[in-house]
């Protein structure tokens, strides 16, 4: 995708181009950004590298997972929110990117993404990119 950046946010084209509950690969500058469009209406922005091994996290399943609960119970959640990666299975919030294994500290890159005029514009996509 060509994508067109402005002075504060990049516009990937048309909310109806990203179909529902998959990633659809953009490449802005140099970087590979899976935009994540949800049933709900929700829109992810995650690199497609993984801050493990570096895997194109973006191949990876989305769903939920088990969160935090009382001794013998298994209470899963974040459903829809939440990218495993396919190499090793760790898990990420396509919200803050943070990996959801416990003692893991590692995050993958997330974006700021919304929908003006029915388009997808992505924020901050080359902060902190280098030539
Ligand atoms: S490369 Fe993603 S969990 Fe190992």
């Amino acid at each position: 995708m060509d994508a067109r950046a402005d002075q504060e946010t990049t516009d990937l084209g048309p909310l109806e181009d990203f179909p529902e509950n998959a990633f659809r690969l953009v490449q802005v500058g140099k970087r590979e950004i899976g935009i994540y469009r949800s049933s709900n209406g929700e829109v992810f922005a995650i690199a497609n590298f993984c801050p493990h091994r570096g895997a194109p996290l973006c191949e990876g399943a989305v769903g939920g997972t088990l969160v935090p609960s009382a001794p013998g119970e298994l209470v899963f959640g974040m459903d829809g929110d939440v990218v495993r990666c396919p190499w090793h299975g760790y898990e990420f919030s396509l919200q803050t990117g943070e990996c959801l294994f416990i003692g893991q500290r590692m995050r993958a890159r997330t974006y700021p993404v919304s929908i003006e005029d029915g388009r997808v514009r992505l924020g901050d996509a080359n902060s902190g990119e280098t030539s």
